[in-house]
């Protein structure tokens, strides 16, 4: 559910025609929908009020300020994978005790940071990393409340370079090897091992992986008993996934009824870190048509949005849903929607039947909320494109347009 919905024959963004954004902000534009943020953080919060929890939006998915604080308002906590993240989650307002700090390479700088800020725990991702929390810890005459992050090695069925929970991938410890890193744990003088954590991958569209990984992990929460360690937290990671086409994921309330059935009599308070499905369908991002082109074998659509924009169709053949802003009645083609960007991987969609635009139209690319500006970058030199909030029939600038001077303002 999200609040982008045609009236009249025109796209709108809660109560604002997109149109409208688009010729007063330009293009390409990112429009995300506050309404639909605290929705979906609502939605996903509450299918877990029959536990003990904690909701930490996963800050990677979309962190531009604005939003964070929208989010840190429904009493979101966060979870962070860099010192880049935490100074941004602290900006917004986000009570340090609510967040997580994940990743497998944590720096010493950005350890000291996170302790200094006095967050909630560190998922651990590496015995070394463990070790030199506890070296900083004590150095800071503090106690690091750390989680380690556990491989269970269970299939989470998506996309191969978004599947964590392998044996294979480069995340966690696998169960043997975090036994071993708890006992050790137990004696270092700057760590306090108080939660358990795992992250499968992203994007999901069922629950029997999390339930695998959930399993996995309360046999092992059985076996730390005996080395008389008392857990309070686990970690479950995010990763539920979203429709961009035909998926259909499990609603949050079916996943929070399923995980409550089976933790219900665990003395944990249970965290999450779900990113894409508070942030995916709460965004869109605005294109114009520049040019058409008819060759022998394809039609193509160029627009002004690329790869650098929007990454996840080059990236991982991602689908996201194309439509028109002001749609009209006419015959519809089968195109290529590209880019300016000088690769033949720029694409936003492949062999897509769309009605055919002319230039100067604007179209309106679904479910880039998440995922989209935060892995956007200036290839081509391309200044990024602008964010914007519509809350109601009010309009934030979240972030503005960056300019040529921005392109070269670090450089000499
Ligand atoms: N927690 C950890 C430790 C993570 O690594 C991630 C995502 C999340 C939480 C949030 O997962 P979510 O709820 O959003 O699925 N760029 C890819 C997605 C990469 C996800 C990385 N980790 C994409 O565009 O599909």
């Amino acid at each position: 559910m999200h609040y982008f919905e045609y009236k009249n024959g025109e796209l709108y963004a809660e109560g604002v025609k997109v149109q409208d954004l688009a010729d007063t902000y330009g293009t390409p534009l990112y429009i995300y929908s506050a309404a639909t943020l605290r929705r979906h953080f609502k939605a996903f919060d509450s299918a877990f009020e029959g536990l003990p929890h904690l909701t930490c939006y996963s800050v990677k998915a979309n962190s531009n300020l604005s939003l964070l604080k929208i989010l840190a308002e429904c009493g979101a906590g966060m979870d962070i994978v860099s010192g880049g993240e935490l100074y941004r989650a602290l900006a917004a307002g986000v009570n340090p005790e609510k967040i997580v700090y994940s990743g497998v390479g944590k720096r010493t700088e950005e350890i000291r940071q996170a302790l200094e800020a006095g967050i909630l725990m560190f998922n651990v991702e590496s015995m070394g990393e463990l070790e030199r929390i506890s070296v900083q810890a004590s150095d800071m005459g503090k106690v690091a409340r750390i989680s380690l992050r556990i491989n269970p090695d269970v299939d989470p069925k998506t996309h191969p370079y978004i599947s964590t929970g392998l044996k294979k991938n480069k995340f966690g410890l696998d169960l043997e090897q975090s036994y071993a890193a708890y006992a050790r744990a137990m004696t270092l003088p700057g760590v306090d091992p108080v939660g358990i954590d795992c992250h499968i991958g992203s994007q999901l569209t069922t629950i029997e992986p999390f339930l695998e990984a959930l399993d996995r992990l309360s046999l092992f929460h059985d076996r730390l008993k005996g080395l008389g360690l008392r857990i309070e937290y686990l970690d479950l990671g995010g990763g539920l996934g979203i429709t961009y086409d035909e998926e259909e994921p499990p609603h949050p309330s079916v996943f929070g009824q399923a995980l409550t059935n089976v933790l219900k009599d665990y003395p944990l308070t249970l965290i999450l870190e779900p990113g894409r499905v508070i942030a995916g369908n709460s965004g869109i991002l605005v294109t114009e048509a520049v040019y058409t082109k008819k060759t022998p074998s394809k039609d193509f659509v160029i627009v002004d949005a690329a790869m650098n924009d929007l990454v996840r169709p080059s990236l991982y053949g991602a689908f996201h849903t194309i439509k028109e802003v002001t749609p009209k009645d006419r015959p519809s083609l089968n195109v290529d929607v590209v880019g300016p960007i000088c690769e033949s991987g720029d694409f936003l969609a492949r062999d897509r039947a769309l009605p055919a635009v002319e230039p100067g139209e604007r179209l309106a690319v679904f479910s880039a909320g998440a995922y989209g500006f935060t892995m956007s970058s200036n290839y081509n030199s391309r200044p990024r494109a602008a964010e914007i909030i519509v809350d109601g029939d009010t309009v934030i600038l979240a972030r503005r347009r960056e300019t040529y001077e921005d392109l070269i303002a670090l450089e000499k």
